[in-house]
């Protein structure tokens, strides 16, 4: 899908042309599916919703007023491995809750899923504080990787490959409040 932005569009994003990939209204019907999907996921049990900052923020926010049950809900976040190209694989939580997460179904909210480093690492920090059960709901997917990362039980789109802003999803920390997802190109 691809479409011209409106003078309004085109003044938030500071002048800069950008193909429109998921609009508004795609985003917000998905959103809603799944939080009915996650709804249906949870009959019980304490249902613990971590956002991953910053990328989460606006995709989180719609999301959770979408889940029909109660949560709570907290933020983690994580150092990022650098703006080098090669990963050293060295994911660091800068915060996590101080909670016990032992007992709870912790469901992460990440942005997007790109070489699958972070939130492979990720998984493993959070198991190891025994929840009574880890999932992943991404609203993007690149589907990079060979094998999906097994936690992931809920993705909003395969993304294309390019690099996507808006709605959350930031180039240098421009673009996060476009309430639309499009390519830089
Ligand atoms: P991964 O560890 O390679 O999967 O990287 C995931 C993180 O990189 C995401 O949480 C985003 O913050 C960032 N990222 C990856 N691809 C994009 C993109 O196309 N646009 C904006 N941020 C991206
Ligand atoms: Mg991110």
């Amino acid at each position: 899908m691809s479409s011209v932005l409106s003078p309004e569009m085109r003044r938030r994003a500071g002048g800069r042309d950008l193909q429109i990939v998921f609009d508004e209204q795609m985003i917000a019907a998905r959103v809603k599916e799944l939080g009915a999907e996650i709804t249906a996921a949870y009959p019980d049990g304490e249902v613990l919703v971590l956002g991953l900052l910053k990328g989460s923020f606006i995709f989180l926010s719609d999301l959770v007023r979408q889940i029909n049950r109660p949560i709570h809900l907290d933020f983690l976040v994580a150092s990022s491995y650098g703006n080098g190209t090669v990963s050293s694989g060295e994911v660091r939580l800068l915060y996590s809750p101080e909670t016990p997460l032992e007992g709870k179904h912790i469901l992460v909210v990440e942005d997007i899923i790109d070489s699958g480093r972070t939130m492979q690492r990720l998984m493993t920090l959070l198991a190891d504080r025994h929840p009574a059960s880890l999932a992943v709901c991404a609203l993007l997917d690149k589907k990079l990787l060979p094998e999906p990362i097994p936690q992931l039980r809920w993705v909003g789109f395969t993304a294309p490959p390019a690099f996507l802003v808006g709605y959350g999803l930031d180039h240098a920390e421009d673009y996060r409040h476009l309430p639309f997802i499009g390519d830089l190109l």
